[in-house]
């Protein structure tokens, strides 16, 4: 088992090398060049830590490579190839995309995030496509950038949580290097424990100023509720990502904003109360998502924390503790 996962790593490996040099060399990447260097405006610093490259298109242009290297099939196993529907063979998952290496905590690559160029013809395609699950990439446990994060949130206690490859790059760029990004799912428990020993202090999550960036923010703050880590929440302008905050705003802006972040309990808070009403009836269904979110937190039954939090709410709704409380038992 052991020997397989280190053999499929060889093949992501191989294959980073292989999108990595047609990037920097070929002159059919010249599209994929201009997008990275003038669009994204990474340096060749950035694209040679993180070294990204290209794949140009073309049913098995990468298959195509492995001839005499690997089989379609090992491909296939290290989510590269996908097998054809009708009749034999394989065809390469990613095509004609820029490709992030997607690394696992000490740095081996385990998977790719292909991004489309814009302005080809390839609508309906979706804009970003990652690798599937496989025996050496789980999606929902891995953070992008964790690797090379490591030691900046271990000297600031502070860790940075965003989307994505692109925002995370960006930021590292920027000089705010304890960053990492969820692969655009909300947070999990495996990635608090990851991230939890090393965060000592607190994490900031700093997803899209979206509906699909708040959405997943709420998501992930039960998550911290059972864990004992002070969790914060940054919600950028509308419509804007930490990549394209910190383009406009320059580090010192952001950096000051993550400082200050509040609670995420505090966020909740404010957002059911302004999702709900004023009235009796949109004060009790504030309360009653309020105490949603701790019946969900696994563990914090009975703790000091759950005494502090019952106490912060009952002040804030003007709700008698004792009510509350009775209220969270009739729920669990
Ligand atoms: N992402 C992902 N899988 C998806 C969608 C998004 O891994 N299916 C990650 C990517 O790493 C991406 C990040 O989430 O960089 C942000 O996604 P999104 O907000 O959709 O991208 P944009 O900021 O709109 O992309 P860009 O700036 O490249 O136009
Ligand atoms: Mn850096
Ligand atoms: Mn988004
Ligand atoms: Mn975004
Ligand atoms: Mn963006």
């Amino acid at each position: 088992k052991k020997n397989q996962k280190a053999s499929l790593i060889e093949v992501v490996r191989w294959a980073e090398n292989e999108f990595h040099q047609f990037l920097m060399d070929s002159p059919q990447a010249e599209a994929a060049r201009r997008y990275l260097y003038e669009d994204r405006g990474f340096t060749d610093e950035t694209i040679l830590q993180f070294r990204m490259g290209y794949h140009p298109g073309g049913w098995d242009w990468l298959i195509g490579r492995a001839q005499n290297k690997f089989s379609p099939k090992q491909l296939f196993e290290a989510r590269l190839a996908r097998q054809r529907n009708e009749g034999e063979g394989y065809y390469d998952d990613f095509r004609q995309r820029v490709m992030f290496p997607i690394r696992n905590d000490k740095g081996d690559p385990v998977a790719f995030g292909g991004r489309i160029l814009p302005g080809l013809a390839n609508e309906g395609q979706p804009k970003y496509l990652n690798s599937a699950d496989s025996e050496i990439f789980s999606k929902s446990e891995l953070l992008y950038g964790f690797h090379v994060a490591k030691e900046a949130i271990r000297k600031s206690e502070v860790a940075v949580v965003v989307e994505g490859y692109t925002d995370a790059i960006t930021l590292h760029q920027y000089g705010i290097c304890n960053v990492v990004g969820t692969l655009g799912v909300a947070l999990t428990e495996p990635h608090v424990k990851l991230l939890r020993r090393f965060a000592r202090k607190k994490m900031v999550l700093v997803y899209d100023g979206d509906d699909a960036g708040r959405n997943a923010t709420e998501r992930s703050i039960s998550q911290f509720l059972s864990h004992d880590v002070d969790l914060r929440i940054l919600i950028l302008p509308e419509g804007q990502d930490p990549a394209e905050y910190i383009e406009e705003n320059g580090p010192e802006s952001l950096q000051n904003l993550l400082d200050n972040a509040p609670e995420a309990l505090e966020y909740k808070y404010q957002i059911c109360r302004e999702r709900n009403s004023d009235t009796l009836h949109g004060r009790e269904k504030s309360l009653d998502e309020m105490l949603d979110l701790i019946r969900l937190s696994s563990n914090i039954k009975g703790t000091l924390k759950e005494d502090l939090i019952l106490n912060r709410l009952s002040q804030r709704l003007s709700v008698n503790e004792s009510v509350l409380r009775q209220k969270l038992v009739e729920k669990r």
